[in-house]
């Protein structure tokens, strides 16, 4: 589609993606080291070494290297015990892991809406969606902002329910100073090539207590006893990282600080430049820092998104569409439930380029870009 914007931006205008990773630091070396040491499996010193790095950033020492953030959080629910049945109060407005998953393990995903301020869970939904069969609830921190823990966590815990945080968007934030994370039974975090911290393919799950941590350790290495070779004592998988991943993890971690800095310096940015515009933005919370993952927004209302996002493409800038709601997927349909906060955001919501290279020229030149495409449609 060429309506002249492209021509009038530019055509050879460098193209702006929405992710790339930032690999400037230490990660070639140490993953050359790894290769050169042979210990290119799932044994090795950058595996310790990152993950207690990982443990030094969010504050727990129990925590598990995984090989994507898919199966962090099917560890995680495979570690409750779920019985045929037992349901697990889950957002629609989400990635579609985080309800894979619940059914994977043998649960059942409840939908619950979203607040319409910040996009994520709503307690009061939640709280709506407790049944006598309810024994889980999977807050979604999405796009690096902080689901509201203090009360989801209350509900959960006057209800008995566990809690799993999927924290695979937010490494870096947190609410009132505690890294997301720390309100879980069990929580997980992916390290997939747009995340904050990039691995290639890989994730983290992170445990309440020691207890916790053994089950998950066991469980993604073959069900095997960690004291007896080929003695397998439960239920397993082979969900391990590699120490190669882990030692492009170890580069990036060392600079997260760098990174989120980046990003919080870009999320500002586009704020700053957008304000005034008939976009809406994420909520900010005074108890939230924000790690800023991908710049999102909803377009007016009855603006034409693909109009928009093809606009956008014409100037060499890349866009996404914000998630689609789970409830409307096939293998998840439920034509009965409306959720209409949900489907609005799933509706106008649209990610802009984000990573932490992209300088400050260039988020002007998106917002130009975006405010002349929005005009169009
Ligand atoms: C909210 C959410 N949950 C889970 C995942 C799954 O992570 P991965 O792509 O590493 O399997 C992702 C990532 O893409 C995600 O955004």
């Amino acid at each position: 589609m060429n309506d002249g914007l492209g021509a009038r931006t530019g055509a050879a205008l460098p193209f702006l993606p929405v992710y790339q990773p930032d690999l400037s630091g230490n990660e070639r070396q140490y993953l050359l080291d790894a290769f050169d040491s042979t210990w290119i499996s799932s044994r090795g010193s950058f595996l310790e070494r990152f993950e207690a790095a990982f443990a030094g950033v969010v504050g727990t020492p129990h925590v598990t290297a995984v090989c994507n953030g898919t199966v962090a959080l099917h560890l995680a629910l495979h570690a409750l015990d779920l019985r045929p049945g037992d349901e697990v109060i889950v957002p629609s407005f989400t990635y579609i892991a985080s309800v894979n998953t619940i059914v994977q393990a043998g649960g059942v995903p409840i939908f619950a809406e979203v607040a319409a301020d910040d996009w994520l869970l709503d307690p009061e939904a939640m709280r709506a969606a407790i049944t006598p069969r309810t024994r889980a609830v999977m807050p979604v921190h999405l796009y690096g902002a902080v689901c509201d823990m203090d009360r989801i966590a209350a509900l959960a815990h006057h209800h008995g329910l566990a809690v799993v945080e999927d924290c695979a968007e937010a490494l870096g934030s947190s609410w009132n100073g505690r890294h997301v994370g720390g309100w879980s039974d069990v929580a997980t975090f992916s390290f997939f090539g747009n995340k904050t911290v990039t691995t290639g393919e890989g994730g983290m799950v992170i445990a309440r207590d020691a207890a916790m941590l053994r089950r998950l350790q066991i469980a993604k290495g073959q069900g095997m006893d960690p004291e007896r070779r080929y003695w397998h004592v439960a239920m397993g998988f082979n969900y391990r990282m590699t120490n190669l991943a882990a030692a492009i993890g170890l580069g990036q971690i060392e600079r997260l600080d760098a990174i989120l800095a980046a990003k919080r310096a870009i999320a500002a940015r586009y704020r700053d430049n957008l304000a005034g515009h008939p976009f809406e933005f994420q909520a900010r919370k005074p108890e939230v820092a924000n790690s800023e993952w991908l710049v999102s927004l909803l377009l007016p209302r009855g603006a034409d998104r693909e109009a928009v996002m093809h606009r956008l493409a014409a100037a060499r800038i890349e866009t996404r569409p914000v998630f689609y709601c789970a409830h409307h997927m096939p293998h998840h349909a439920r034509p009965d439930l409306r959720l209409p906060v949900s489907e609005d955001i799933a509706a106008r919501g649209i990610s802009l380029p984000s990573y932490p290279t992209l300088n400050m020229a260039e988020v002007d030149r998106v917002c130009e870009a975006l405010v002349a495409a929005a005009a169009g449609a």
